[in-house]
């Protein structure tokens, strides 16, 4: 989904919300069409794994975190802040 120019993930995942940039920093795929495994978003591109609760990379070949951005939900919509 695109917030305020910028392409991010929602994952849903063990009753919380999480947000990170819609970026693979190894080579910039879309993390949005990846597989979750656990808390990790996995690139479909060449297997890299993010943390869905920070943007951390846990699996190479990434080796720069992606940026995570703050979820609030209230209501029946979901509010994100972007990070810088
Ligand atoms: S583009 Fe994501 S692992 Fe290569």
């Amino acid at each position: 989904m695109e917030v305020l120019d910028r392409y991010v993930v929602l994952v849903r995942y063990d009753a919380q919300v999480y947000c990170i940039e819609d970026l693979c920093t190894h080579d910039g795929g879309t993390l949005g069409d990846g597989e979750l495994d656990g808390y990790c978003l996995v690139c479909p591109r060449h297997g890299a794994k993010f943390d869905v609760r920070n943007g951390h990379v846990v699996c190479m070949p990434a080796t720069e975190n992606t940026p995570s951005h703050e979820v609030r939900i209230d209501g029946d919509q979901v509010l994100v802040r972007l990070s810088d």
